[in-house]
């Protein structure tokens, strides 16, 4: 058996923060932010505008893409490093805001690789028969850990959610593989240090913002392009395919030159590739999700199509997802 994306939706909060903005903020230029990332702006949620909030609009679209009620869903997941609470979790919020009674509720944290985890998981519930319909969510609102003093950081992120409703197929078309990766031996190049067990909330962390995100960016640009590089060939290769079969590459946006270099491996022009990070920036989780409704909305898949899905984040997390439409 295998599992298919039945339906896609997406929603960014509407306040639109350009290079222009943060040139006000801190001491980098437009200049710099396009050649460097890519990036032009981004949107940012405004306080009284939740995770949840984001998730359940776009998990709404993913429904009605899908023509399904709320109420026909099994499972919510919701991959995020941005909820609006610890505890519990966001899922459980869109689960209340949707009126989703039957669907069980989790979140996943695997950081920008966190829809395509969350893919693996929907993936496995659909095949094993243990679940019919699931919406799976990436959401984030990166704008709440994000330094807006540190010109390294806070040019990147940006607020965002993409849904999915994933179902059984009952043809050849649907996920091919999906395949995770983790590395914790490197976890300090992307972080948010308090906030956690290891170092809780208190005057201190606030006063030094260890509860922003850190992030050492010329290294993490290393390892992402030489791992995406990888992980996107092997998986061609498990699968018997060449590039040249690959109608659309749908990766994570976290900068513009990462994402060249993997077309550049796989030899495939950029009207192949998806990108839009230079109106959202870097929205984690919610990336992939955004990049793959805009492409479905824009016509740029069709029925049979194969479509590769590829991503990068904490942990270090990676991973590629080989989808027939
Ligand atoms: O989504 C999850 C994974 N994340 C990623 O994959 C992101 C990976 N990293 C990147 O995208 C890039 O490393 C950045 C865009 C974050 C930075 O680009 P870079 O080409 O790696 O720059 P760098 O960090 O090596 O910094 C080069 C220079 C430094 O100045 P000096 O030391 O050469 O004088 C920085 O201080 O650029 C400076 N710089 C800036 N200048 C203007 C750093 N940020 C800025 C800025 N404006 N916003």
């Amino acid at each position: 058996m295998r599992a298919k994306i039945t339906g896609t939706g997406s929603y960014l909060p509407p306040h639109v923060l350009t290079n222009h903005d943060i040139e006000q903020m801190v001491d980098t230029t437009d200049e710099w932010i396009v050649e460097r990332t890519g990036i032009k702006e981004r949107r940012v949620a405004d306080p009284h505008t939740y995770t949840s909030d984001l998730a359940v609009e776009a998990g709404k679209r993913a429904l009605k893409a899908a023509g399904l009620k709320p109420k026909d869903i099994d499972i919510i997941i919701v991959a995020t490093v941005t909820g609006d609470m610890p505890l519990p979790s966001t899922a459980c919020f869109v689960q209340a805001k949707l009126k989703a009674k039957k669907a069980a509720a989790f979140d996943i944290n695997a950081a920008c690789s966190g829809f395509t985890f969350g893919l693996s998981i929907a993936n496995a519930y659909i095949c094993s028969g243990m679940a019919k319909r699931v919406l799976l969510i990436g959401s984030e609102e990166l704008s709440r850990i994000t330094d807006w003093e540190d010109r390294a950081t806070c040019v990147l992120l940006g607020d965002g959610a993409g849904a999915v409703v994933v179902e059984a197929s009952d043809d050849d078309t649907g996920i091919w593989s999906v395949d995770i990766f983790s590395d914790g031996t490197i976890w300090d190049l992307l972080n948010v240090p308090a906030g956690g067990s290891a170092n809780p909330a208190s005057e201190e962390t606030v006063k030094s913002g260890q509860h922003y995100l850190k992030m050492k960016g010329n290294e993490t640009f290393k390892i992402a392009v030489r791992t995406l590089e990888q992980v996107v060939v092997d998986t061609l290769k498990k699968n018997n395919l060449q590039s040249s079969q690959i109608a659309l590459l749908v990766p994570h946006q976290a900068n513009k030159r990462i994402i060249e270099a993997t077309a550049k491996r796989l030899n495939m022009s950029m009207d192949r590739v998806v990108l839009n990070l230079h109106k959202y920036g870097n929205t984690s989780a919610a990336s992939i999700p955004i990049a793959l409704d805009e492409a479905v909305k824009q016509g740029r898949i069709r029925k049979g199509d194969f479509i590769m899905l590829e991503s990068f984040g904490g942990g270090l997390t990676w991973a590629s997802a080989l989808i027939k439409w």
